[in-house]
């Protein structure tokens, strides 16, 4: 009886030209559920060993047969990468190694039992391969750019991603390692986390040679390390210090855009597999001019303090040196990163033949706009406050 009423009612939805329109949207299969529409499959595809089985309509209650591990999950980057993941139906193990709190708003972005936060040990070899144990893919956004009393430069962006890599290779199953570099890690770079990320890229490509290495440029977003940090300055201050004269060239990039080249790396056919690709957003901007732009969102009158470098060095090494000596944590650098200053003495830009956003067929949004907007917070009378500075100065006929 049942079976009839559904034929009968199928009939009808056919015959129905009201819903044509509808149909184009939600398009119904004569066959099973759909399944032979590509909306309905996850789009994910992995080379290499191993079997993956997708259920569902390829959203985040659907199965995209990736178990995903992302280590530095609990970062900037990761929370945007774990929603990507998260969103077509992948699980995400999130190894982490603070508090509880690192990881809670990561649980919100998937269904229940989606996002598996592991508590780890990056020290600890086993609890690696506790947290790799079950998973097909993984990444790794280690990374840091400033040394503590417990990790030196080398360890968090050089060891670690090798480790890591040999433990995958050693899992057998895993099909797919992306590790995230830095647009500028090269062994001839000034600043010593570039060069242990560039020496990270060539021991992950020799371990996993499978590996995809993302190499994004100073990455914007609503908790982004540079605008909100000169924000922040510039409001406590009415200053901003601007290293050297502020004209190296650096290519900053929306951090959504990144993730997105993760994601669209992990969805391809293979063709990313043992590639690099250099993440620069669609423009290049002087230091003045991207601090330029984040006075014209938060609407205050730029002033600038131009510290030549080696004056700026000088502010920045008493931590470096004491670091290690004193028996007490230092307050992590800010503005004044020694490290920072150093990589800042050269232009960091996409170089010429290398593979881009576009290799991964994305377009990286322009920063004015949308990207910047979370800045409008700093502005002193709300969102809606004062004039922006092309506004403030009059046109003259
Ligand atoms: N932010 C940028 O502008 C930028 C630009 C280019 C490239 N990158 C690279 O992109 C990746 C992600 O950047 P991000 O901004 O998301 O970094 P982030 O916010 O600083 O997060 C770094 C992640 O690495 C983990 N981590 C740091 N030190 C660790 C250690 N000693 N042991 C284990 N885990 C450790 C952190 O875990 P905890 O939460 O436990 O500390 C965190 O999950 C990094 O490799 C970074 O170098 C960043």
């Amino acid at each position: 009886m049942q079976a009839t009423w559904r034929r009968s009612s199928r009939g009808l939805l056919e015959q129905s030209l009201a819903l044509a329109s509808l149909r184009s949207i939600y398009p119904l299969s004569s066959s099973e559920c759909g399944v032979d529409h590509p909306r309905y499959v996850s789009t994910i595809s992995v080379k290499g060993t191993g079997h993956i089985l997708r259920k569902g309509t390829g959203g985040r209650s659907s199965v995209s047969g990736i178990v995903a591990t992302v280590f530095g999950a609990t970062g900037f980057l990761g929370r945007y990468v774990v929603q990507q993941l998260a969103k077509m139906g992948t699980q995400v193990l999130v190894p982490f190694r603070g508090s509880e709190d690192s990881h809670r708003h990561l649980k919100l972005m998937g269904d229940l039992g989606q996002i598996v936060p592991m508590k780890y040990n990056p020290r600890d070899e086993n609890s690696i391969k506790a947290v790799m144990a079950k998973s097909n893919v993984v990444l790794n956004l280690i990374g840091k750019e400033y040394e503590t009393r417990n990790y030196s430069f080398e360890e968090v962006n050089r060891d670690m991603a090798e480790q890591l890599a040999v433990i995958a290779k050693e899992h057998g199953g895993i099909m797919r390692f992306i590790q995230v570099s830095c647009l500028g890690a090269s062994s001839s770079s000034p600043s010593r986390m570039l060069r242990a990320k560039a020496e990270a890229e060539e021991a992950v490509l020799m371990e996993f040679p499978e590996a995809t290495v993302m190499k994004p440029g100073v990455m914007i977003g609503t908790e982004d390390r540079i605008l909100n940090r000169w924000a922040r300055f510039a409001k406590k201050w009415s200053f901003l210090p601007l290293m050297g004269d502020g004209s190296t060239k650096i290519q900053p990039v929306y951090v959504v855009d990144v993730a997105a080249a993760v994601i669209a790396a992990l969805k391809d056919d293979g063709t990313s597999m043992g590639k690099v690709y250099e993440l620069g957003g669609p423009e290049v901007f002087t230091v003045h001019q991207l601090a330029e732009l984040m006075f014209d969102v938060i609407r205050e009158w730029p002033r600038y303090v131009k510290v030549p470098f080696p004056i700026a060095r000088a502010i920045a090494s008493p931590r470096e040196l004491l670091l290690k000596k004193v028996p007490f944590p230092l307050p992590n650098p800010e503005i004044f990163n020694l490290d920072q200053i150093n990589a800042l003495t050269v232009d960091t830009v996409v170089s010429e033949n290398a593979l881009t956003f576009s290799d991964l067929g994305i377009v990286p949004h322009k920063l004015k706009g949308y990207p910047v907007e979370f800045l409008t917070c700093y502005r002193k009378g709300g969102p809606a406050f004062g004039s922006t500075i092309s506004e403030r100065i009059p046109t003259e006929f």
